[in-house]
């Protein structure tokens, strides 16, 4: 059995976590290191991940009382797209150095209040509030089959009315999910992000890939918007 469909390389699932845990406690707390050296591609996720956001209040009634910015890093998620919007945010992130910068920046900034800190491996989250946003930026590929179905499962129960769960990450350029050992982290193809968000009772309500990233071999990006299947 593989913990993660079509990828052999991974024998351990403790090993496969500490891996990447080990790889996220290395980086610099900084945006180049959470966006693996290329921190020019911030700014332009952005630019299309906040009219994707407004979509999803206007045409599906989401609701921006809180949201959950999960695998956050320093909270650039949180910081830039969702603390502009929602009254509360959560942060779920497993490197306690890249919780503690992102503490530090938040108090500077003056926005302690509304942001809460959670370090955690997002395998293991739960909540018994809820929320109208789960937000999933770079980092279901660090989670097994199992973990992901699992989680995305529990996290489904925990939705406010209209609340959605979005994922925004890397996708194969074909059928084959690939793992990169340096991180510890695969990337799938899309129609298999499809499917474990379906094994978890979601279905997607929106899909998009970024259009404004430069022509420079990068993987493609999906964006998909989920909600619980009737
Ligand atoms: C590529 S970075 C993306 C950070 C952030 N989402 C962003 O877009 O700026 C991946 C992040 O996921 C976190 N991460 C990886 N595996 C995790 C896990 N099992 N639980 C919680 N966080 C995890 C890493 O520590 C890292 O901060």
């Amino acid at each position: 059995m593989s913990f993660i469909k079509g990828v052999e390389q991974i024998a351990n699932k403790k090993v496969f976590y500490d891996n990447a845990l080990k790889y996220w406690d290395r980086v610099p707390p900084t945006l180049d290191g959470v966006m693996g050296g290329l921190p020019l591609l911030s700014d332009l996720d952005l630019q299309e991940s906040k009219p994707f956001l407004k979509k999803l209040a206007m045409k599906h009634g989401m609701k921006t009382e809180r949201a959950c910015d999960f695998g956050a890093g320093i909270g650039r998620v949180a910081d830039k797209l969702l603390l502009p919007v929602f009254k509360e945010v959560e942060m779920v992130e497993f490197s306690a150095k890249l919780c503690e910068q992102a503490n530090k920046d938040f108090t500077a900034k003056g926005l302690i209040d509304r942001l809460k800190i959670t370090c955690v491996p997002m395998q293991e989250y739960d909540t018994t509030i809820k929320f109208d946003l789960f937000w999933f930026q770079w980092c279901v590929g660090h989670l097994t089959d199992e973990d992901f179905i699992a989680l995305f499962t529990r996290l489904r129960g925990k939705l406010s009315e209209n609340g959605i769960i979005v994922i925004k990450d890397n996708c194969a350029s074909t059928e084959e999910t690939e793992f990169d050992k340096d991180d510890s982290s695969v990337s799938r193809p899309v129609t298999e992000l499809e499917r474990l968000v379906k094994e978890a009772g979601l279905k997607v309500i929106e899909k998009e890939q970024q259009k404004n990233f430069p022509s420079i071999g990068l993987y493609p990006v999906y964006t998909l918007a989920l909600r619980t299947l009737e």
